[in-house]
């Protein structure tokens, strides 16, 4: 990632970021795309829907997002993969939430397992591919508190931290904790800032909080162009961008649950 320029980011999104709609998303400004998660366990052993979850059929540029857990598993996985055209890197999820998920010790429940998280990004790193780490605040308030992100984000590391800030015991509806953000810029790594950025002035106070940029997900799934916007360009009424994803989804074929998720949204 070229770290001087503010990054415009698509978020891994379970059912909706597929081709079709990161290329979309893409088109209109998106300088990189994430898969939604893969369960490495699933790709280690050749499963074939967890496969097509990280399947990239274009130069879209993206990172295939990974839920990883044993090493020994991530080695494997990656022992198979071979890179495509447009592909990024990895990027390791350290923020999902789900109970199953965290009762595994995966997920956000890794923020405080610093040395697995070295190990699983060395792993990556060992096999040549660029690697970035997607965390939460911590599971809950009790962390935050203690500051476990910014333990994490101090001693790995990726390429980049995606920040998404908020605990793992916080929903969407909860509001995002941008005050955060300044002592995590302090450490001198890149940081990209994720939850609820959606207008022109949460660009302006990110830029000036110095973030490498920004994620962007449920308001990029309402408008696939938000991108372009954020960057100051004229973007086409959201009618026509529908048609546009309604074609990709006919060239890339995708599943039907996808294309009226997306759909759905889009008739905001
Ligand atoms: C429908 C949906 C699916 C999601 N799937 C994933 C996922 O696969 N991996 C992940 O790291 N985060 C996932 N997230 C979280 C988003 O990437 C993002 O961190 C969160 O929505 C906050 O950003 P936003 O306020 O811009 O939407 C998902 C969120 C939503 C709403």
């Amino acid at each position: 990632m070229n770290q001087k320029e503010f990054q415009f980011m698509l978020a891994p999104l379970e059912d909706y970021s597929d081709n079709a709609f990161r290329t979309l998303c893409h088109c209109h400004g998106a300088d990189l795309t994430f898969t939604e998660m893969g369960r490495v366990e699933g790709l280690a052993r050749n499963n074939k829907a967890t496969w097509a979850k990280i399947e990239i059929k274009d130069a879209t540029p993206v990172q295939v997002q990974l839920l990883a857990g044993r090493e020994d598993q991530l080695e494997k996985f990656l022992g198979k993969f071979k890179p495509f055209e447009g592909f990024k890197g990895f990027n390791l999820n350290l923020s999902c939430s789900s109970p199953n998920v965290i009762r595994q010790g995966r997920g956000c429940a890794m923020i405080k397992r610093i040395s697995k998280t070295a190990r699983l990004i060395s792993i990556v790193q060992k096999f040549g591919h660029p690697v970035s780490v997607k965390i939460r605040l911590g599971t809950n308030e009790f962390e935050k508190r203690h500051k476990v992100y910014l333990n994490l984000i101090k001693s790995v590391e990726p390429d980049f931290f995606v920040v998404h800030v908020r605990t793992g015991e916080q929903t969407n509806e909860n509001e995002p904790d941008y005050s955060v953000l300044p002592e995590c810029v302090e450490t001198g790594k890149t940081i990209i800032a994720n939850g609820n950025i959606d207008s022109a002035e949460k660009i302006e106070l990110m830029r000036k909080i110095g973030v490498g940029g920004v994620m962007i997900g449920r308001a990029a799934i309402k408008n696939p162009a938000i991108f372009d916007s954020l960057k100051g360009k004229n973007v086409p009424p959201i009618g026509e961008i529908k048609k546009e994803y309604l074609a990709l989804g006919e060239k890339f074929n995708a599943p039907l649950k996808y294309r009226n998720n997306i759909s759905q949204c889009m008739d905001f």
